[in-house]
């Protein structure tokens, strides 16, 4: 697969041509028409996949915590379906010397569908995420993970601590 960017105002995007697939993956922020599909993860990975009756409340949550950019969705899109998503709930604590933004960014919702996984897919997410989360003067992760994430995240550079993992970026 060979990478390319370009940028489509306001939202840059990267993109690869899936030879095999004959299709093109984007890697994108997700956009309000993404939400049903990052519901639906969401409660895939909360073992709830056929509970609705939360949904409501996930809409509410993602439609108001994208406009006031509290929280930032990095999707990969195949063709027009969303296969993959890594979610990032910023919070500002007060300015530590090492971080005087006071910015931390919270990794959630980190899932790719079953036939799209060990491709990469999530690892190119989080590397562009974490160039555009530097923009924005963040220069800390955290994320709880689970069993089977656990060697993605110590590949990408995070580090097991006391609670939680975490990156300094
Ligand atoms: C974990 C998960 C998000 C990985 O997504 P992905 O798009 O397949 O990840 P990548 O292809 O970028 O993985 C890159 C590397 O991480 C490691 N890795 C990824 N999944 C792994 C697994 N299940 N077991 C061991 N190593 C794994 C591998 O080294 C892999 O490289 P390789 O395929 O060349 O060996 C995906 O399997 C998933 O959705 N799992 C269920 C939900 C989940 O556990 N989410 C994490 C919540 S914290």
């Amino acid at each position: 697969m060979k990478t390319y960017v370009t940028e489509m105002k306001p939202m840059i995007f990267f993109f690869k041509i899936n030879t095999a697939r004959k299709s093109i993956m984007l890697f994108r922020k997700a956009i309000t028409t993404d939400i049903p599909q990052l519901i639906k993860f969401r409660k895939i990975l909360l073992c709830h996949e056929d509970n609705s009756s939360m949904d409501e409340t996930f809409r509410k949550y993602f439609v108001s915590s994208l406009s006031d950019k509290s929280l930032v969705v990095w999707v990969a899109d195949d063709d027009g379906v969303v296969v993959s998503t890594v979610c990032f709930c910023l919070c500002r604590f007060a300015p530590r010397f090492e971080n005087p933004s006071g910015l931390v960014a919270y990794m959630a919702n980190v899932f790719t569908i079953p036939n799209y996984r060990r491709q990469g897919i999530v690892s190119k997410l989080v590397s562009e995420a974490i160039d555009d989360l530097k923009t924005q003067g963040i220069r800390k992760i955290l994320l709880h993970s689970s069993d089977m994430a656990k060697p993605l995240y110590e590949i990408l550079g995070f580090v097991e601590g006391k609670n939680y993992m975490s990156i300094n970026i």
